[in-house]
């Protein structure tokens, strides 16, 4: 076991073991203190591992961290070890963390530079903010935003997640290994869009700064048309833990 397995052991435990309610009493046994379980592998206060591998928590929508809490729970989401996590927990517990990491306002660090050519970068750019019209794709800023930092309540900002992380998600969807609520508009997206087109889009993504402010625009996502899917995200977004 290397000392790194060792540490999330530890964590792991202790988040586990921190659920008696005897245990709220006791000054050490914060929020902050329990999801230290989470952040071994997401980063101090949930600004992503080291590797471009565990995706940041920190500043997303609740309503989209909390879904995805119970995505990975339900199966519509896979990677063992969270799940195993998350399965004993509370959906208002899962909700209470949600929470907490939408809260954290931490910074981002700076984009990679790209390792792609500037005309795949164009073509990333023009389907990230004008979409394929005559292909029925959408922009993808009109559901993550203008600024692409996410949208209240249930879409995420595409800016400051590595770009193996994007096309690791992207590919998710177009082998079904990554569901959302239906309708699932990513998977009609992504579906519309060729593999190469996934990959420059990624690219685009993955090397612009994040605005400051980064926090998810307020508004709400505009109605459904024949050019824009319905997001099954969208409508339970708002519903919270029984
Ligand atoms: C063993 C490492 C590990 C631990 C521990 C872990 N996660 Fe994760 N988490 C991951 C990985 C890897 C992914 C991305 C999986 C994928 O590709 O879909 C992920 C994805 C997520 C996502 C989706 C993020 C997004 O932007 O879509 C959320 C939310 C999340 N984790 C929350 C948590 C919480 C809360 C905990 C603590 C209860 C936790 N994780 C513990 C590794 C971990
Ligand atoms: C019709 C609205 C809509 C459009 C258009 C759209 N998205 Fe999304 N996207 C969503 C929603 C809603 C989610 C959250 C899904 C969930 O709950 O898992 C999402 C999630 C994502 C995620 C996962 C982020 C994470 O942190 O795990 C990625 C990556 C993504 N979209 C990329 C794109 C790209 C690239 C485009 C443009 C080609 C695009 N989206 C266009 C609605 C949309």
């Amino acid at each position: 076991m290397t000392l790194y397995r060792v540490a999330l052991f530890c964590a792991l435990a202790g988040f586990l073991a921190g659920r008696p309610l005897w245990a709220a009493s006791l000054g050490a046994d914060t929020l902050a203190a329990r999801v230290k379980a989470c952040t071994a592998c997401h980063g101090e206060q949930g600004r992503a591992g080291p590797d471009g591998y565990y995706p940041r928590l920190a500043g997303k929508p609740a309503g989209y961290l909390y879904h995805q809490l119970l995505n990975f729970r339900d199966g519509r989401r896979h990677y063992g070890l969270m799940s195993n996590l998350v399965e004993p927990l509370t959906d208002r517990y899962l909700m209470e963390i949600a929470r907490y990491f939408a809260d954290l306002q931490v910074p981002y660090p700076p984009p990679a530079r790209p390792v792609v050519s500037d005309s795949v970068l164009a073509h990333g750019r023009r389907i990230a903010v004008q979409g394929e019209p005559q292909r029925g794709v959408p922009a993808c800023t009109h559901c993550h935003g203008e600024r692409l930092t996410g949208m209240l309540p249930a879409t995420p900002g595409l800016l400051g997640l590595p770009q193996d992380y994007l096309n690791a998600q992207l590919g998710a969807w177009r082998s079904g290994q990554r569901r959302a609520h239906a309708p699932d508009c990513m998977r009609e997206v992504v579906e519309r869009l060729a593999p190469a087109d996934l990959a420059a889009v990624a690219a685009w993504l993955a090397a612009q700064p994040v605005p400051v402010p980064a926090a998810p625009a307020a508004k709400s996502p505009p109605p459904a048309t024949a050019a824009r899917p319905a997001c099954g995200s969208d409508r339970v977004a708002t519903q919270g833990p029984p």
